[in-house]
């Protein structure tokens, strides 16, 4: 299957899975159809997909765990823009949520995709009860305290600090990685990897994932214009340390190269050939956005 197609797939299927609503809480759905509709990348629910079809497994049964966790994603960007966190205004080329909407509706909004995920898996009539339970275990793993969440109050608290890279590196690994990391984890569930291929589709999403978040980092200082919507970088406003206050642009990009390499390595150990999770590893050092 090629890139295009799941795309559109996948977009058809966030549209379905929150719909226009005409119930009294209705605005609950356009508030968080506003932010997970339209411009995001799809960058992890395509990892998800393209794993799956690498590994011979049907996708057809992959695209609601693919969406529950571009939902998880979603709900992590909303809360990750809030005045309390990051403060920004800009995100997926239009206003935050909180900017388009009360700031009552931007929480409320990412606390429902952060549910309406789970319930998704949960009552997904394609998979088995036991592969469920597998999906949720991880996708609950990678956005707690031991992924996703556990980074987005480190990074906060780490505000002003001078971070070295070893501190940096484990908090990228922690807001970023997991969740990317868990995009092949579940695509291996629903492939029915085996443990050793398993380690290879994690190294694999670890090393694509720590990569991501340096050029997320880059990106900030050198087309803050488009990611942000202002001139001046928000980590610069923040005062975050990242991989290109510690290092410079150019040496970061040369460490994401190197990541993007190794992550390549680790797929082509795998007995099949995975052309689509070969190119998408590429496209995370060709994004500018
Ligand atoms: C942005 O994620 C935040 C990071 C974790 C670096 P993406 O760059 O995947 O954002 P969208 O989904 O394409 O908007
Ligand atoms: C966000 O990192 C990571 C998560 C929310 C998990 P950033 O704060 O650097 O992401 P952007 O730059 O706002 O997209
Ligand atoms: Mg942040
Ligand atoms: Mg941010
Ligand atoms: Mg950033």
């Amino acid at each position: 299957v090629d890139k295009a197609t799941i795309l559109s797939r996948i977009e058809e299927k966030l549209d379905a899975l929150i719909p226009e609503s005409s119930v009294p809480y209705r605005a609950l759905f356009s508030a968080a159809r506003y932010s997970l509709l339209g411009a995001g990348k799809r960058l992890r629910p395509l990892l998800l997909i393209a794993t799956v079809d690498a590994l011979g497994g049907d996708i057809e049964r992959a695209f609601k765990s693919a969406c529950a966790l571009e939902m998880v994603h979603t709900y992590s960007m909303i809360h990750d823009d809030l005045p309390c966190m990051d403060d920004d205004d800009f995100r997926r080329n239009k206003p935050t949520l909180h900017k388009a909407f009360p700031e009552a509706h931007a929480v409320l909004a990412g606390d429902f995709l952060l549910t309406q995920a789970f319930l998704t898996i949960a009552t997904d009539g394609m998979l088995s009860d036991e592969m469920r339970i597998k999906l949720i275990t991880v996708l609950a793993a990678s956005s707690g305290s031991e992924g996703m969440i556990g980074g987005q109050i480190m990074d906060i608290e780490a505000e002003g600090l001078q971070l070295s890279l070893q501190n940096i590196e484990m908090i990228h690994a922690y807001k970023t990685g997991q969740l990317i990391t868990a995009a092949m984890e579940m695509g291996g569930i629903i492939a029915h990897a085996n443990a050793a291929h398993m380690q290879l589709l994690r190294s694999y999403g670890a090393g694509i994932g720590l990569a991501f978040q340096i050029t997320d980092d880059i990106i900030d200082v050198t087309n803050s214009e488009q990611k942000h919507g202002r001139k001046l970088s928000s980590d610069a406003i923040n005062n975050k340390t990242t991989y290109v206050t510690l290092m410079g642009v150019d040496v970061a990009l040369q460490k994401a190269q190197k990541l993007v390499l190794e992550a390549k390595c680790a797929l082509e150990q795998l007995p099949w050939p995975t052309p689509l999770l070969h190119e998408i590893a590429d496209t995370i050092l060709s994004r500018n956005h």
